[in-house]
């Protein structure tokens, strides 16, 4: 260790990006590989990846903490009444991702609607000739997207419905009352009802303690034959032995994944089923956002081990 440094945690995997950021010379960068354990240290500053779970047993092992700068909008690693426990702050990358994950959300509508991989793999790899009924999908226009949460992203997803011209209704305990009138959305206060007025349901709340398996057996079944459900926010939302049950019953017309309950597991009866579009949690994944992230994860690194206000402070945690 160089005398009078500031040390900090990094996760070894964003080092890329560390091109686009300034070093500041009092500052000593220890790489964290994903697949080792968080060092006992005198660390100021953490920078870990959504993979790397922080709780008590964590912190005890950095006692001069005073930052997490989660490299995710997401902050279900985190043990929150851990941290504020010990007094340490925690930012998250609000906003840079929004857009991003917001078209992968298209992708996977569009891509499960229109049986894209199915037709993938058979232009490349079967026999095939045109016919009227070869694999057909379903139209958007007209039909109903429903937004399980109305934040960021839900709102960007919600965006790109119009020119499909579909209707857009969400779920949020908030009412939104701008992009009501942006999109002509409509607000639906109960979670039975919205799943069962939806032709696509699309996920964008939180996973928290309120929405761990929130899309359990009773939700999927109060879902509309044929209806498709997408989910690029967390795994942990989807109880997902009952949406394997859904669609291998054919009540559901197909699913795009992007998150799993146990990343990066992914069952073997989501693998089998054709009309399911699995992703490896791409949502944010492209070089301008994670660049981004980078850059704004960073910013909160720097501010926090010197006790600054945090860029993207996670509400409740720095107060
Ligand atoms: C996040 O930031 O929470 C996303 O899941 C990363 O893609």
């Amino acid at each position: 260790m160089s005398e009078g440094k500031i040390r900090v945690l990094v996760a070894e995997e964003v080092r890329y990006f560390l091109q686009y950021v300034e070093v500041p010379p009092d500052i000593e960068i220890e790489w964290l590989p994903a697949s080792a354990s968080v060092p006992a240290g005198d660390y100021r500053g953490l920078l870990p990846l959504l993979s790397r779970r922080i709780d008590a047993r964590v912190l005890e092992r950095l006692p001069a903490l005073k930052v997490v700068a989660n490299y995710a909008v997401g902050y279900d690693n985190i043990d929150l009444d851990a941290l504020r426990d010990r007094g340490v702050a925690l930012s998250n990358t609000p906003d840079v991702l929004t857009e991003a994950t917001a078209d992968l959300t298209w992708s996977l509508i569009l891509t499960v609607s229109r049986r894209l991989i199915e037709a993938a793999e058979l232009a490349r790899h079967g026999e095939w000739a045109w016919h009227p009924t070869l694999l057909l999908g379903v139209e958007l226009g007209g039909r109903t997207l429903g937004l399980l949460g109305a934040g960021r992203i839900g709102q960007a997803v919600g965006r790109r419905a119009v020119p499909f011209g579909m209707e857009v209704v969400y779920w949020d305990q908030r009412a939104q009352p701008e992009f009501e009138r942006e999109v002509g959305a409509r607000r639906i206060a109960s979670l039975d009802e919205i799943l069962a007025s939806s032709d696509i349901v699309s996920i964008h709340v939180q996973l928290s303690e309120e929405t761990a398996g929130l899309i359990g057996r009773n939700e999927l079944a109060r879902m509309k034959e044929g209806a498709i459900l997408i989910n690029t926010a967390r795994g942990g939302i989807v109880d997902e032995d009952a949406l394997c049950e859904a669609l291998e019953s054919g009540a559901l017309r197909g699913a795009g994944l992007d998150v799993y309950e146990d990343e990066p597991r992914i069952r073997e009866c989501l693998k089998k089923l054709a009309h399911v579009v699995l992703l490896p949690h791409i949502g944010s994944a492209t070089e301008e956002t994670r660049r981004r992230m980078f850059e704004l994860a960073w910013e909160n690194l720097m501010r926090g081990v010197r006790g600054e206000p945090l860029l993207t402070p996670v509400q409740g945690n720095n107060e």
